[in-house]
């Protein structure tokens, strides 16, 4: 399969680097900067620098538009003349629909609405896809699924729960790195060097999602299993649910959908 992305920042550069290691994909990669592109691959080899957004599509596939929202409508113009019922376009794009995106394709090919998260960065990502189902075969979203599996973590979903899953996983890291700031900060509070504390809040956090993942029990079981009668741990916990801070994280992802909704014209 040849996969080309177009916008090679966080997100695409994410998946093309994700992508690198996996030799039966020929990789295409186009950004303003061409460096963000060469950087990708240490070696040089295995990403294809195109020249231009219209000379990837040529090239390749499967298109991914990893740009940001409002540049996509150009972006699907630029490459339309490239556009025909062999190609798949996939946006990682925030708030722009299906039916924009199919749009935007003049109905020239089948389109794909893919949502990822950051840490695709280190092969961790978590996606959801959105198929147009008219135009691909069951086949054809088995194999882009498949690609999207080996960065990490990919489901299919209906595009009505798009915005709960950009709210909650797109946005999640950065709720997640918030929270790790107040321990870290609470560390160096204690003595701990910053570093230090760093390391340790990034691995209890790892851990924490590992044990979490792996034992499938509910996080509330989980959270029991570290709160001793009369101990240490039970006292923060009365301290975070006296400032209801489980319904502040919920009320952070609800205020996030209601930007997604603004974002979508909705
Ligand atoms: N970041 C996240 O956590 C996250 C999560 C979910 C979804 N997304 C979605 O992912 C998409 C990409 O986000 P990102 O964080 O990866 O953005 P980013 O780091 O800014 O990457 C976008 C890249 O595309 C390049 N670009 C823009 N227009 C171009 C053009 N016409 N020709 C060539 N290159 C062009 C930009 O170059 P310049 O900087 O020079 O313009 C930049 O390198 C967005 O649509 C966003 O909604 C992001």
């Amino acid at each position: 399969m040849k996969i080309g992305c177009i916008g090679c920042g966080n997100m695409g550069g994410g998946v093309l680097k994700g992508l690198v290691p996996h030799g039966e994909y020929q990789l295409f990669g186009h950004d303003h900067s061409r460096s963000k592109v060469e950087a990708l691959d240490a070696e040089g080899r295995r990403v294809a620098w195109a020249e231009s957004p219209l000379a990837l599509a040529e090239a390749a596939d499967v298109i991914i538009l990893a740009v940001k929202p409002y540049q996509v409508e150009a972006m699907l113009e630029e490459i339309r003349p490239a556009l025909d019922s062999s190609k798949v376009v996939l946006s990682l794009a925030a708030a722009v629909s299906q039916e924009k995106l199919m749009q935007g394709a003049g109905g020239l090919c089948p389109v794909v609405r893919a949502m990822p998260n950051l840490p695709v960065i280190v092969g961790k990502g978590v996606f959801a896809l959105c198929f147009d189902d008219a135009s691909l075969a069951g086949s054809r979203k088995a194999e882009l699924l498949g690609v999207f599996q080996k960065l990490g973590m990919a489901v299919v979903l209906p595009e009505r729960l798009f915005p709960a899953f950009t709210s909650l996983v797109g946005c999640g890291p950065a709720f997640v790195f918030l929270f790790m700031e107040g321990l870290l900060n609470a560390g160096i509070t204690m003595g701990l060097k910053a570093s230090e504390s760093r390391e340790l809040v990034a691995a209890m956090v790892e851990g924490s999602a590992k044990l979490a993942l792996e034992s499938g029990e509910s996080f509330a079981d989980l959270r029991v299993k570290v709160c001793s009668p009369a101990g240490t741990t039970i006292r923060g916990v009365n301290h975070l649910e006296r400032n209801a801070v489980p319904g502040h994280v919920a009320d952070a992802v609800l205020e996030a959908l209601k930007r997604d909704m603004e974002m979508a014209g909705k």
